[in-house]
């Protein structure tokens, strides 16, 4: 007898969400300048505009929660995550940080300096942004199928071994401080890195003398992956595969906040004692002593339990396939998205579903605030707007993508929550052709403008 799926929890505490009106939706948008970031979590229904950091906690991190150890130097809970970090990931040192960011910033301010070269697969956001910030370049070779909404490759965060050679390959070692892995690949649509693939990278960087880390801010839901795609890691237990794929780098950036299943915190671990040895300076200066770096003690005590909760099987199934759920449903409606489905979001594309907006009216913006105003749901728009200018020519940049992320928050919300959003997009996917224009850009900074970026009406 086939039984269908339940999650493998229930609901101890739960926390109301606020219903409004298309009509004061409309007015709340105008007055955040059109910029989701702007408004206020109170006029927002269904909140997708990340999954990080915005998951539910488990009874047992609650409970971790009250014995965290506060003292400012070696503090019992930095132990025991140390312990938890060491055992799941298999690297040496260990950096706590207050998050992923941060991560990047101290072990970046150790490793990359002007001039050097960064490849990888889509690097995130604040990742390129901290590369550029040094003024080093981020280079992206991920595999071209990523990039073509429609093409059902099963690792679309894979990198392309040939465009990693020829930058490996051209450039001085001493240029290249590191290529760095992300896993899953957000930008490229929450998409996973198989192991095959992990391993090619990994002897690519032998070859060249280059280290290899991994942005393993969602790293257990590439494991999960993995296991139900690549073939031979079927029988393999999450913590195997997890603990494999690490063996074949040299450290990690994690922010705590994706798979570690907290509300905030992160870490960078590694092998190599020189440059932990850097970057504990940094550490200091930047976060805080290096047996808290930013984070509670309290925080460190749940991250140790989230991990560990984290790269359980029966966890990952009802996080990946929830999302999955979702995504089906916008198949079923005819929603242009991203296939296959990420670990952590559903990925609209913008360019198949208002092709009538010009690009430079940012119609993955448009769309986002489409959605906002008919369901007072909150997605965030990864396309011109996210890529930013070029740093040199100051021109907009324009992505081979333009998508609107709902990112699902880990552990929050219902089946029925899915129906809602799947429902909201139906109506504004029959309704498209009345979209002809966009918006325009009246303020923004000049680098990660997306957060504070201003719109105006066109
Ligand atoms: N790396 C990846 C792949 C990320 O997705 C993020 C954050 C970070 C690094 C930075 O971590 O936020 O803890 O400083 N992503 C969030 C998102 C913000 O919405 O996708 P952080």
């Amino acid at each position: 007898m086939e039984l269908p799926y339940a999650e493998p929890y229930k609901i101890k505490m739960v926390e109301s969400i606020n219903r409004s009106t298309q009509d004061q939706r409309e007015k709340w948008i105008k007055e955040a300048d059109y910029n989701l970031f702007n408004l206020s979590s109170r006029k927002v229904f269904v909140d997708l505009l990340t999954d990080s950091g915005t998951g539910a906690m488990s009874d047992k991190q609650w409970a971790a929660m009250m014995s965290g150890d506060e003292s400012y130097a070696g503090s019992a809970s930095f132990i025991e995550l140390k312990k938890v970090v060491q055992k799941i990931t298999g690297f040496a040192y260990f950096l706590p940080t207050h998050q992923g960011r941060a991560a990047e910033n101290v072990l970046f301010s150790a490793m990359v300096k002007e001039g050097d070269l960064v490849p990888g697969n889509s690097h995130f956001d604040t990742t390129k942004g901290h590369i550029e910030f040094r003024k080093a370049t981020a280079i992206d070779c991920t595999i071209d199928e990523a990039f073509n909404t429609s093409i059902l490759h099963p690792f679309k965060g894979n990198i392309n071994l040939q465009k990693l050679e020829n930058v490996l390959h051209e450039n001085p070692k001493d240029k290249i401080p590191f290529v760095i892995l992300t896993i899953t690949c957000n930008s490229s649509g929450g998409q996973p890195v198989s192991m095959e693939n992990i391993k090619a990278v990994s002897n690519l960087c032998k070859t060249y003398g280059v280290p290899l880390f991994f942005d393993s801010a969602r790293f257990a839901e590439n494991a999960y992956f993995i296991k139900k795609r690549e073939e031979g890691y079927q029988d393999k237990t999450i913590k195997e595969i997890v603990k494999e794929f690490f063996s074949y780098g040299d450290g990690m950036t994690m922010s705590g906040k994706k798979d570690g299943l907290v509300n905030m915190g992160g870490f960078i671990a590694l092998n190599d004692e020189e440059v932990y040895k850097k970057s504990t300076v940094f550490t200091i200066m930047y976060e805080g002593f290096i047996t808290y770096g930013g984070m509670n003690g309290r925080d460190m005590a749940a991250l140790a339990v989230g991990l560990d909760e984290a790269t359980e099987f029966n966890y990952l199934e009802s996080r990946i396939e929830q999302v999955a759920y979702l995504g089906y449903k916008l198949v079923e409606y005819g929603v242009p998205v991203q296939k296959p489905f990420g670990g952590h979001a559903i990925f609209i594309d913008a360019n198949k579903f208002v092709p009538t907006i010009p690009r430079n009216e940012y119609r993955a913006q448009a769309l986002a605030i489409e959605l906002y105003i008919i369901g007072g749901i909150r997605g965030v728009e990864i396309g011109t707007v996210l890529a930013d200018r070029d740093p040199f020519t100051r021109k907009n940049r324009y992505p081979e993508l333009e998508l609107v992320r709902l990112a699902v928050p880990r552990r929050t919300y219902s089946q029925n929550h899915m129906d809602y959003i799947a429902a909201v997009l139906k109506n504004i996917y029959e309704s498209r052709d009345q979209a002809k224009s966009g918006y325009t850009i009246i303020d923004e900074a000049p680098i990660m403008r997306h957060f504070t970026v201003k719109f105006k009406k066109i």
